[in-house]
């Protein structure tokens, strides 16, 4: 079996490729943000994910090279589009794409980016292409609907646990558990084995957002990479700002509220103002319990797939290895 930094290694060395022969391509206008988009880093989790997953059933892992390449392509280009609508200046600590290039450029990249996902996943040999190929397509229009709830919950202020942790299902869980399940579907795993996959997948998922969303507020941004407070100054309804609108009293819930409702501000005054708030609610321990609680239903659902523990021990080691992510 492959180790985690060796299939990280792999599916580098094969982006690298990939990024080579793009360079070639004209325009090159269109190309050279993919280039960067790719060549930029990133933890590489759902491709690793992915080859874990079919690593369980089959030590050919260069076969599913392909799908592990097109699932990260796949995420790079909805962090293209997500950053435009998220207004975010930096990411992988560079700037966006739409920064760096224009936001016309975001686009239409991102949009060559999302149809490239699908070359690349087309190049795979398995007999169960098909089945990989409805649940990458189920996968990828369940994050634009995800994508959708989040825009519109910023300008909500009675989002509900409940509406949120749907928002984040669709929006990153499902990429995830995507991720798993293509893995066993290539490797022509037994179905009842590869939706066990999907259930983890759909929870170290769930936990991972919750986990964005703490790092968002309470991250440091040299590690995380991104803007700190990007989520406050957009008014993102995330298990943060919910419960903090839940559990404050009246005096802090309306102090939140103005800062929720005012036009103009100086940013840093406002994401020094919400933390305090956050800070007197104890939101950020709140947080980790419920991303304890994420990570202790992948354990769970872990016990519970059908495979011998050496083969799939790995899947536990990645989530461990997460529970404490700094970025
Ligand atoms: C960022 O994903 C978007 C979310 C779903 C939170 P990652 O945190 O996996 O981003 P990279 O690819 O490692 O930069
Ligand atoms: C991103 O959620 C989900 C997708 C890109 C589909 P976020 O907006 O929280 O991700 P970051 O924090 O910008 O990476
Ligand atoms: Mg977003
Ligand atoms: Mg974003
Ligand atoms: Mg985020």
């Amino acid at each position: 079996m492959h180790s985690i930094t060796r299939l990280q290694e792999i599916i580098n060395a094969e982006l690298q490729k990939r990024s080579d022969d793009l360079r070639k391509m004209t325009p090159p206008n269109l190309y050279n943000p993919v280039d960067y988009s790719l060549e930029m880093g990133g933890k590489r989790l759902r491709p690793v994910l992915l080859l874990l997953s079919y690593n369980i059933f089959s030590d050919a892992v260069s076969e599913a090279i392909p799908a592990a390449v097109a699932i990260e392509v796949f995420h790079n280009f909805t962090l293209l589009h997500d950053d435009i609508m998220d207004k975010a200046q930096v990411r992988r600590n560079r700037p966006t794409v739409h920064i760096k290039f224009s936001e016309n450029n975001a686009i239409l990249s991102g949009d060559v980016m999302a149809f490239l996902s699908y070359k690349y996943l087309l190049e795979c040999k398995s007999k169960r292409l098909s089945e990989v190929l409805e649940l990458f397509t189920k996968t990828a229009i369940e994050v634009c609907e995800g994508q959708q709830f989040d825009m519109e919950f910023e300008n909500r202020l009675n989002v509900s646990n409940v509406e949120y942790l749907e928002m984040i299902r669709l929006k990153t869980a499902v990429l995830l558990a995507c991720g798993l399940k293509a893995g066993a579907l290539l490797a022509n795993a037994d179905n009842i084995v590869a939706n066990q996959l999907y259930e983890f997948g759909l929870n170290l998922g769930l936990a991972f957002q919750l986990q964005d969303d703490l790092l968002d507020s309470f991250g440091n941004q040299q590690s995380f990479g991104k803007k700190i407070g990007g989520d406050i100054l957009a008014n993102k309804k995330t298990f943060l700002s919910i419960n903090a609108l839940q559990n404050a009293g009246a005096e802090l819930k309306s102090e939140l509220l103005y800062w929720m409702n005012i036009a103009e501000y100086n940013q840093d005054e406002k994401i020094k103002a919400v933390l305090n708030i956050y800070n007197q609610l104890n939101i950020k321990q709140l947080t980790e319990q419920k991303i304890e609680s994420y990570f202790q239903k992948c354990r769970k659902v872990f016990q519970q797939i059908s495979v011998e523990d050496e083969r799939k021990k790995q899947l536990i080691e990645i989530s461990n290895s997460m529970l404490n992510r700094v970025f």
